[in-house]
């Protein structure tokens, strides 16, 4: 029965971009529309589970059942997932966050200066997952991975640096991965490997949610 696979369970989900301020007019963002971080919040609110989606800057509306919270940039994003992650059973990051930020926020808008080009400083952002997996009462951890060559050597390299429990490999650029409704996933971990053939985002989050109550069954007779 789907509707009691994750009965009891608590799930965090992170999904979108991320906006990162470089004058109040323009930012440094991503193509992530947000739509598969949304299908994995609506299939796993589908089997059951207690929701949270920490979204952010994206135009689609709540999944029913679900409880979101709103950000804009990493470090919020970091915030409230951080905020969020204490009692959950599992964080699912699909979102994709932008590793850098403009090392000061220009108060007002910057103007062309001559003929001359502009150079912006910028900082590294939180890492979120790496963040989680340090908790004390860690969650299961589900991380993405979007890469445009070597998609699965490079998620498997992944999986070990950040310790995740499973990653989900998928190929982005040419019409794949960002923006569109279709997508494939390679589900990686550390003894198995399942490649999911393109579908919609609907069907590979209602996949990718099989085999995340699945482990966190295994989990539970360890
Ligand atoms: O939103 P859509 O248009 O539907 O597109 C979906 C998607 C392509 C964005 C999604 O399937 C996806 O692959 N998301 C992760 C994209 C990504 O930026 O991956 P990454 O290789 O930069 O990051 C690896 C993992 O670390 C991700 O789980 C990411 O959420 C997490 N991360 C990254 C940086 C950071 N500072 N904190 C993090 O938690």
């Amino acid at each position: 029965q789907r509707g009691d696979l994750l009965a009891g369970r608590q799930v965090l989900i992170s999904a979108g971009p991320t906006f990162e301020d470089i004058d109040p007019v323009r930012f440094l963002g991503n193509r992530s529309s947000g739509r598969m971080g949304f299908a994995i919040a609506e299939a796993a609110a589908e089997a059951g589970a207690s929701v949270t989606l920490v979204a952010g800057p994206v135009n689609l509306a709540t999944p029913a059942g679900v409880q979101r919270i709103d950000v804009r940039s990493a470090r919020e994003m970091h915030a409230a997932v951080l905020g969020a992650a204490q009692n959950c059973d599992v964080f699912i990051a699909a979102a994709a966050v932008g590793d850098f930020r403009p090392a000061e926020v220009a108060l007002h808008k910057i103007k062309k200066r001559g003929d001359g080009g502009l150079s912006l400083e910028l900082t590294q952002n939180p890492d979120i997952l790496a963040d989680v997996a340090a908790l004390p009462r860690r969650p299961l951890l589900v991380g993405f991975a979007a890469e445009t060559e070597n998609v699965e050597a490079y998620a498997r390299a992944k999986l070990e640096r950040k310790r995740l429990d499973l990653i989900a490999a998928n190929q982005v650029g040419s019409g794949l991965g960002f923006e569109v409704d279709d997508n494939s996933l390679t589900l990686i971990s550390a003894d198995a490997t399942l490649r999911l053939p393109t579908a919609p985002k609907r069907e590979l989050a209602r996949q990718l949610i099989d085999v995340v109550a699945q482990r966190l069954r295994d989990r539970g007779t360890d």
